[in-house]
């Protein structure tokens, strides 16, 4: 007859070494399946935050940096400019940039962005992705009798304004994504980093 209790101790000899031996098997195991999910050095600097100087951008001029794949402008606006925006509340689909996949919570205001001349957008139309033309004079124009300077989007003419802004009843359906940033000082802005304590 069976000895109770050396089978029990036999059988927990046994289960301590099949775990041990199952734990250094996942840490074999581990370690290829944690090294194929690190990032190449080439995405690694794909995906990096992107440093630009705006100290010579201009009212009314744009500038475009890549980051990830994406074209993201730079503008700066004028006080007329930003006085327009209130007056186009009513032509516009999310006046209040409710939506919040859309920006940051930072820029979640009447501008759209943190200082209020700079703006900085993904420069992709939010409907089919096609890159919007930039018109920031607030002179009529063929597709917009009214309007205040924007962006128009010749593919199938949406509209948008200086803060990136959709107008209601065109194609896009969101406003222009805001991407997130920060600025360094005031000549330098960093894209794909929040502003230190946002959310
Ligand atoms: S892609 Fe811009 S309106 Fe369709």
């Amino acid at each position: 007859m069976a000895n109770p209790e050396v089978n029990t101790g036999r059988r927990r000899f046994l289960t301590a070494t099949t775990a041990v031996v199952g734990a250094i098997g996942a840490g074999f195991a581990a370690v290829p399946f944690v090294s194929s999910w690190q990032p190449s050095a080439k995405a690694r600097v794909a995906g990096a935050p992107v440093e630009q100087d705006i100290s010579k951008l201009e009212v009314g001029q744009r500038l475009i940096v890549q980051w990830r794949g994406q074209p993201v402008w730079i503008i700066r606006r004028d006080e007329a400019q930003l006085a327009a925006l209130p007056s186009l509340d009513g032509s516009l689909r999310d006046p209040d940039s409710k939506n919040i996949d859309q920006q940051p919570t930072y820029a979640a205001n009447a501008h759209r962005s943190i200082r209020p001349e700079i703006g900085v957008m993904v420069g992709l139309c939010t409907h089919l992705g096609c890159s919007p033309s930039f018109v920031p004079e607030m002179v009529p124009q063929l597709f917009d009798a009214n309007w205040k300077g924007g962006f128009y989007c010749p593919c199938h003419n949406s509209r948008f304004d200086l803060a990136g802004r959709v107008y209601a009843g065109v194609p896009a359906p969101t406003n222009l994504r805001i991407p997130p940033h920060r600025f360094l000082d005031d000549d330098r802005i960093l894209i794909g980093v929040d502003t230190e304590g946002a959310a």
